[in-house]
């Protein structure tokens, strides 16, 4: 099954929404796959937003990212990346939909260190890949296992 890179930022563990975005993606029906609370360094976040390299914001998006620790997951189920994403909600915390952890518990994308939007999400298949290879190299196995749920939730 698919499976997908969240990341709950510095802010986010800071405000105590660990238990909580957790707690949404396991009650969707997604299983937790690996699990890691950690403080980043500069060349881990560098890598994982090559893409924003090239932005106006990304000096000040590493400094916030290194700035206190995050927990990494892997998460895995039907659709996990779209639907990961759905849970998550879109870029801009304040243009998001209640409901969603950005939409609910956020209000800036973040324009000082300690400012963001709580969680990443992978949004590609491909940007999947990378950020797992990243985060849990091959000796941090991701855990291989069947939840008892799984028959109750998809067809
Ligand atoms: P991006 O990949 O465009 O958004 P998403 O996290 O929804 O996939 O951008 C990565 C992060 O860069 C984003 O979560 C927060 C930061 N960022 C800013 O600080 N300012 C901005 O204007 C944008 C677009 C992103
Ligand atoms: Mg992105």
């Amino acid at each position: 099954m698919e499976q997908t890179f969240i990341l709950i930022k510095p802010d986010g563990v800071q405000r105590a929404l660990v238990g909580e975005i957790i707690s949404r993606f396991e009650k969707k029906g997604f299983f937790l796959r690996g699990l890691k609370f950690t403080k980043a360094d500069r060349p881990t976040i560098e890598k994982h937003y090559k893409n924003s390299i090239a932005k106006p914001y990304f000096d000040m998006l590493v400094d916030y990212m290194i700035s206190s620790p995050v927990v990494a997951m892997v998460w895995e189920g039907k659709g996990v990346i779209a639907g990961g994403r759905k849970l998550i909600g879109s870029t801009d915390p304040l243009a998001t939909m209640p409901g969603t952890i950005r939409g609910d518990f956020s209000i800036d994308i973040g324009r000082k260190i300690q400012h963001g939007n709580v969680i990443h999400g992978s949004d590609s298949l491909e940007e999947a890949k990378d950020e797992i290879a990243l985060w849990f190299p091959e000796e941090e196995r991701i855990v291989n296992w069947h939840s008892s749920l799984q028959p109750w939730i998809y067809e």
